[in-house]
């Protein structure tokens, strides 16, 4: 028989430690690759599952340097409205404020501002002329929420004139002890609007992923099927930064058709394609015009793929093999990551960012409430491929579950996983982590570190060694 090559995952490697020029960890720098046109300043990003990533897991990620993936199990016009708040939750300037009308009641804005966690809506005329402002504080002690907003909104606001800039707009708002200031045209039409927190946040968030006008990053997952042309559009058109077409097996022609349709249609779009375990598939997708490869078959922790078919690469050996395929093209490593050691074995391995699921199931940012049971809380997390998923996706679509549901077979599990507070800490537990490695490595930064690394295979002996024991 052929001699069958070795897969290799997370435990069967180590860090081979090198002398290291690092004085504190404080000095290592986390910048690193996304894709062919876009870089982060940590290499976090949350995975594209309905119970990982929504609006404010995304903020949260890229608030810390990182990206979140909004998920594609949404109808077209949810997962829009995600990114839309994604991308309005930081910018300095805000193109397009939310609005309401004068006739409107006061309930009408009360809904605006709590689904938008915003303390004010200006108040606009037919022609979007700027006549007024409501804040959360005009509602506080109104026990009449049927009023219109014209008998209660503030109608002297201060305005600045179109094209006023940062600077200038921070004078206006320091001067006046403003919150807010909208821009206005010659005619008075409401064209912009600076928020005094949107500014301050700004000036303390320099370690946050943004674009060029200062918005937060924000990527979005779409299928191969169906409606994936109208939904990239219309993602692209609420500002998302990049779009993932997410496919289990993304070495199919049903991925490399979607890949070259989208970048056909749309141009000057960055894509990530995926998932991959294997050098011709990563050169596969790169030919079709992708712009950075997900590679992970079966690693991921509520992934039964390798189990139900049997198909899989261990993830060590499946990131080196991409790798080899991609050139230029950075790698994320999807998938199976138990702890920041990993992070740093999947950098080693060649991947320029890691994406996880597991790492932040369960946190606050989450999509969905916890359950309470036995008075602890709980979220909570299953594979985009397990039953539950299917069952939520049906109901979503047909307002039940059906027939259908009978032929599912899945290829994931669900389950509930005890409630881990703020993302936050979870996010800076593993970044203190992985600067440890990359100093271990003997570099203070993820290229020098991936240029110099050296791994060593261990045996079990070695992996029951690398664990506490024995105490
Ligand atoms: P972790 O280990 O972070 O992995 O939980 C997250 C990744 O797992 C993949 N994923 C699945 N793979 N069946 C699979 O085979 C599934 O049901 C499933 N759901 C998610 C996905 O790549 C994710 O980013």
């Amino acid at each position: 028989m052929r001699e069958i090559p070795i897969g290799l995952s997370f435990d069967d490697v180590l860090i081979v430690p090198r002398k290291s020029p690092v004085k504190s960890r404080k000095d290592i720098n986390l910048r690193t690759r996304l894709s062919k046109n876009i870089s982060l300043n940590i290499p976090l990003i949350s995975a594209n599952m309905d119970t990982v990533t929504e609006s404010k897991m995304a903020i949260a990620m890229a608030q810390n340097g990182g990206l979140g993936i909004i998920h594609r199990f949404l109808p077209i016009e949810t997962q829009v409205y995600e990114v839309a708040r994604v991308k309005r939750s930081e910018s300095v300037f805000i193109e397009d404020p939310l609005r309401i009308a004068p006739e409107k009641n006061l309930l009408d804005a009360k809904h605006i501002m709590e689904e938008n966690d915003i303390h004010n809506v200006l108040v606009v005329g037919p022609s979007n002329q700027l006549v007024g402002i409501i804040t959360h504080r005009d509602l506080l002690f109104e026990d009449n929420l049927n009023q219109k907003v014209e008998s209660v909104m503030t109608k002297d606001v201060i305005t600045a004139s179109k094209g006023t800039n940062v600077e200038q707009a921070t004078e206006l708002l320091k001067k006046n002890r403003l919150k807010k200031l909208p821009l206005i045209d010659e005619k008075g039409i409401l064209c912009g609007l600076y928020t005094t927190k949107d500014i301050l946040n700004l000036r303390h968030s320099n370690g946050a992923a943004k674009d060029q006008k200062g918005r937060l990053l924000v990527g979005a997952a779409v299928g191969v099927k169906k409606d994936f042309l109208e939904r990239t559009q219309k993602l692209l058109q609420a500002g998302a930064d990049i779009i993932v077409v997410d496919i289990a097996h993304g070495h199919s022609d049903l991925a490399i058709e979607t890949v070259k349709s989208i970048k056909k249609e749309f141009g000057n779009v960055e894509v990530m394609a995926g998932n991959v375990a294997t050098k011709e598939a990563t050169q596969d997708l790169i030919a079709a015009g992708a712009d950075v490869i997900k590679v992970g078959v079966g690693p991921g922790s509520s992934c039964i793929t390798r189990i139900v078919t049997g198909s899989g690469v261990p993830q060590i050996t499946a990131i080196l093999d991409s790798v080899e395929g991609a050139g230029d093209i950075p790698i994320v490593a999807d998938g199976g990551l138990k702890n920041s050691g990993d992070i740093a074995k999947a950098l080693a391995a060649g991947a320029s960012t890691i994406m996880s699921g597991n790492f932040f199931m369960g946190t606050a940012e989450t999509p969905g409430l916890a359950i309470l049971k036995g008075g602890q809380k709980f979220k909570v997390y299953r594979g985009s491929a397990s039953f539950g998923a299917a069952a939520r996706r049906r109901e979503r679509e047909y307002g039940e579950w059906d027939q259908e549901l009978e032929n599912v077979v899945p290829e994931g599990v669900e389950t509930v996983f005890p409630y881990k507070g703020s993302v936050r800490d979870i996010i800076h537990q593993l970044l203190g982590g992985l600067r440890s490695a990359i100093s271990y490595g003997g570099a203070t930064n993820i290229s020098d570190f991936q240029q110099n690394v050296e791994l060593v295979r261990m045996t079990p002996a070695g992996f029951r060694e690398s664990n506490f024991h024995d105490i």
